[in-house]
């Protein structure tokens, strides 16, 4: 990779230390994951002083206020399904570490040499879609997340957002939202821009006006994004959650109704469908949870898009209540990957089963629109110090986080502050 000149001095600054705009130091504090320490996230993470890394020309070297939290790390500290650092040397990089975090808002502080599209001092947040400029699929105009050379930064690739500084392709960067706190900031791309080409990237099932949805782990990350989404373009969003606070939590983000699903038990594979008295005892738990998605829609109308992320527990019920010709769009398996379902409906009914995977450049700046417009709010549930980086990905592994989305202060010293200059104001720590 060929190096942009970088102004370093040679130390790693402290945490609190707002250098100079454009002066950058030789190393870095990171959270880092190294590969003997896989396992529970909350002995994967560690505190390290890593190099900066150097910017190819299209590079963008973002000084990190705040980093969002999501499941992907969870997985990367975990180690499965895969080892993100093996993958990586097995590529020809050197690192034998990952610094993870695929949202950030932060400040542009300094640029590869063909960089045009943003400058050192603007305030910007993240998406993680990244690609190579020079992909045929993407020189072809294509869209870049079906490229074969698409990654997650923070995920795939390393220089994360658990650092003081993080390295990014110059289109990963969108304005900040003004009006937001840099911990509000960080917290919302990844799901946000996820669920936006989930319920708008799929013609013809796009979400449209009076559309009954029906969103699983309403007020989860990508949850909470999903109804609001959905309630922006006039669609009636019906949430799932667990119970507790969680009803309350999706009805003021827009859902018209709430299910329980703690009520139903016919969750995971599919019983085979000779095996008469068990698929009858699924059929019926299937049935129910149907009324129970007319009963909160206020009326007897099928999900025309079905919003899956839970995965081997749900989709056998996602693809039987499916309204003919609807879609069930799908983004992950939380619950596993041995996904079953009865393709007697399927076909009969002609329904759509799509994957989805984060999003292209219009999709995040079509959700950071949204955002900026105050059409959907980030739902930043809770702000953690930089050090408790492990302990914010344990929260999420054993489901016990907070509704919505979480963030990490990484060079914001508190929580509250909007730009930079504000950063700069605060007193020494
Ligand atoms: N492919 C992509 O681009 C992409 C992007 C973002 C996220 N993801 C993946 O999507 C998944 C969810 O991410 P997230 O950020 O929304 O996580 P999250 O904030 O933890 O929310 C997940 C929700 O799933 C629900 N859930 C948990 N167990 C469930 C079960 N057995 N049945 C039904 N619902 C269950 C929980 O809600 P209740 O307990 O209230 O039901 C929880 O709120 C993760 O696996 C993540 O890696 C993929």
């Amino acid at each position: 990779m060929s190096s942009a000149a970088l102004t370093t001095s040679t130390e790693v600054y402290e945490l609190g230390h707002v250098p100079e705009l454009g002066l950058v130091p030789s190393k870095m504090l990171a959270q880092v994951i190294r590969a003997e320490r896989f396992g529970e996230p909350r002995d994967a993470f560690r505190f390290e002083a890593i190099g900066v890394p150097a910017l190819g020309p299209r590079d963008v070297l973002v000084y990190v206020m705040a980093a969002g939290v999501n499941y992907n790390n969870v997985w990367a500290a975990m180690g499965i399904p895969i080892d993100v650092i093996k993958a990586r040397q097995k590529r020809g990089e050197p690192e034998d570490f990952h610094i993870g975090g695929s949202d950030a808002s932060g400040v542009v502080w300094a640029v590869g040499t063909a960089v045009t599209s943003v400058a050192v001092g603007d305030e910007v947040v993240v998406h993680c879609g990244m690609w190579d400029p020079g992909d045929p699929w993407i020189v072809a105009g294509k869209d870049p997340m079906l490229a074969p050379s698409e990654k997650i930064w923070g995920y795939e690739s390393n220089w994360g957002s658990f650092a003081q500084y993080a390295r990014v392709q110059d289109h990963q960067c969108l304005p900040k939202p003004p009006h937001l706190t840099w911990e509000a900031a960080a917290a919302y791309m990844l799901v946000g821009a996820t669920a936006y080409r989930m319920l708008h990237g799929w013609p013809p099932n796009v979400v449209a006006a009076g559309d009954p949805i029906l969103v699983w782990g309403g007020a989860g990350g990508l949850g909470s994004m999903a109804i609001q989404i959905a309630r922006a373009a006039g669609a009636r969003p019906v949430a799932v959650v667990s119970g507790g606070s969680k009803d309350e939590f999706c009805k003021q983000l827009g859902a018209v109704g709430v299910i329980d699903r703690r009520t139903f038990t016919h969750w995971g594979k599919l019983p085979r469908w000779s095996d008469e008295i068990e698929y009858n005892l699924w059929l019926k738990g299937a049935r129910g949870f149907g009324s129970a998605f007319w009963a909160a829609l206020g009326e007897k109308q099928n999900p025309t898009i079905v919003f899956e992320h839970p995965g081997e527990t749900t989709l056998p019920t996602s693809c039987f209540m499916c309204e003919t010709g609807g879609m069930i769009v799908i983004c992950a398996g939380t619950t596993g990957y041995n996904a079953t379902f009865d393709l007697r409906y399927h076909w009969m009914r002609q329904k759509r089963l799509q994957g989805s995977h984060f999003a292209n450049d219009d999709q995040a700046r079509g959700v950071n629109e949204l955002v900026t417009a105050g059409k959907v709010d980030p739902c930043m549930s809770r702000v953690f110090a930089f050090a408790e980086t492990a302990a914010c990905h344990q929260l999420m592994r054993d489901n016990q986080h907070p509704s919505g989305n979480m963030a990490i202060l990484v060079n914001a010293p508190r929580p509250g502050l909007r730009t930079l200059a504000e950063v700069r104001a605060e007193p020494a720590r």
